[in-house]
């Protein structure tokens, strides 16, 4: 057996490149609760490759057949409302996990150099997960699927000269129709996913090449400090550890440590997905929209139409402007500037815990904006809603202009010399 994984080793580096990036990855020790999130991502996309994959084995992408074959397989697959809600509470899963993945990396400054391609990488995965899943929700051919399909596609043709056109071009028809729904299929079972996986990759190499950050933000010192400077590349760090077996007083080895705690907070997040999953996949109405239980009706329009929870902030921000293009513009805005925080935030300290008490606000500020944003577009309009919208917008957007003025003189707390905890 040790011959043949040896004959393996020297033609593919296997043991290697798992020692590399999971087993002897050096991880900081003071890393928290906050760090499990990327790797519950990586669990919610396996869940909806898996599920996706058996829900493809039933599925009929027509405008005819895709209602119907949706509620067979509620109704008469082995298992297959399992395997459906699997895939739906999924969607929900995915996009909390990875809100707070980000949260956590605006908490602790991970976007900062040498990590500002690390976020690009996770904001196009995002980019990428928004459009899978409003692809996704297409798919049952519901009421919802069909009149969100119409409005957010319907959002191109604002888009002057070219927009017209380009409507007719994604829907493939003249309205929303099956070959709409054929190519969203196309596009939501293999193109997107595999995208996403080729981002998930990059992400990761990203990650690996300047090593992860940590609650403190400071970075972590090696034993003796051996290592010179353009040594502390993980691999560089790898060989040092594995070659000594010996780690710093900063760092852990992933295995068993880290992968303790994300098997700890693994089970943790399968007792609330299973809950869901079992006794709530509808989630009154959050996950799975009422109205999509009815099959789609191009002459009947729903009394609200709203997408799932997952869009609803920005979807606030679209309908808090009253002109269609400046709305489309205001929204498009707000996701470039989550893309630009790392050349926004100018401040040298990483984590919030060293920075000052007007930043803390700030961003607490702005998480408690996007969550009210997304309560209210997520709910019928009414007047008060609007101008709440129009402030909350206003609001969001001042977290990056304030952010970017106080950054780079912002009153800070010495940094420790090493991680502290
Ligand atoms: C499919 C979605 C994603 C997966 C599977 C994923 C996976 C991971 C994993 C496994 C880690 C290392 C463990 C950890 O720090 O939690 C990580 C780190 C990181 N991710 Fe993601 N990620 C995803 C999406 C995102 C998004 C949307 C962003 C932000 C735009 C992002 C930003 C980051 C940052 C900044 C780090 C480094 C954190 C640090 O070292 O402090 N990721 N990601």
């Amino acid at each position: 057996m040790q011959k043949l994984m040896n004959w393996i080793e020297q033609r593919l580096p296997v043991k290697r490149v798992a020692d590399m990036h999971a087993m002897q990855y050096p991880a900081p020790k003071n890393m928290n609760f906050w760090y499990v999130f990327g790797f519950l991502s990586m669990v919610v996309l396996v869940n909806q490759i898996i599920s996706g994959i058996w829900l493809t084995m039933h599925y009929t992408p027509t405008a005819e057949g895709a209602f119907a074959s949706v509620e067979f397989i509620m109704r008469e697959v082995d298992y297959g409302y399992i395997i459906r809600h699997m895939h739906s509470t999924g969607a929900s899963a995915f996009f909390i996990v990875v809100y707070l993945h980000m949260f956590r990396g605006m908490m602790y400054g991970s976007y900062q150099k040498p990590r500002e391609l690390l976020w690009i990488f996770g904001m196009m995965i995002y980019l990428a997960l928004m459009a899978e899943a409003f692809m996704g929700y297409v798919l049952p051919w519901g009421q919802m699927s069909y009149w969100g399909a119409q409005v957010i596609v319907s959002l191109f043709g604002a888009i002057p000269v070219i927009g017209p056109d380009l409507v007719i071009w994604i829907q493939g028809d003249y309205v929303v129709s099956g070959a709409t729904l054929n190519r969203f299929f196309a596009l939501h079972v293999i193109a997107v996913p595999l995208v996403i996986v080729i981002l998930v990759f990059l992400h990761i190499c990203a990650l690996h090449e300047v090593g992860s950050n940590n609650p403190d933000g400071v970075s972590v010192k090696f034993k003796k400090d051996s290592l010179s400077k353009q040594d502390k590349t993980p691999f560089k760090i790898h060989q040092y550890y594995t070659n000594k077996h010996d780690y710093s007083d900063d760092v852990v080895p992933f295995f068993p440590y880290m992968v303790l705690k994300d098997f700890v907070a693994l089970s943790v997040f399968l007792f609330g997905f299973c809950y869901v999953l079992f006794f709530a996949p509808e989630m009154g109405g959050k996950f799975l929209e009422h109205p999509n239980f009815e099959v789609a009706n191009s002459l009947k329009t729903p009394e609200h139409i709203f997408p799932v929870w997952y869009f609803t902030p920005f979807y606030a921000i679209l309908k808090a402007v009253p002109d269609k293009l400046f709305g489309i513009m205001a929204m498009f805005s707000a996701i470039v500037a989550l893309f630009a925080l790392p050349w926004i935030d100018r401040g040298h300290v990483r984590s919030w815990r060293y920075r000052s008490g007007f930043h803390k606000v700030n961003l607490l500020v702005f998480a408690l904006v996007f969550v009210s944003l997304g309560y209210l577009g997520g709910t019928p309009q009414e007047a008060w809603k609007l101008i709440a919208s129009q402030v909350l917008t206003l609001l969001y957007f001042s977290f990056f202009v304030l952010l970017f003025l106080y950054s780079k003189n912002e009153w800070t707390k010495p940094l420790p010399a090493r991680i502290t905890r």
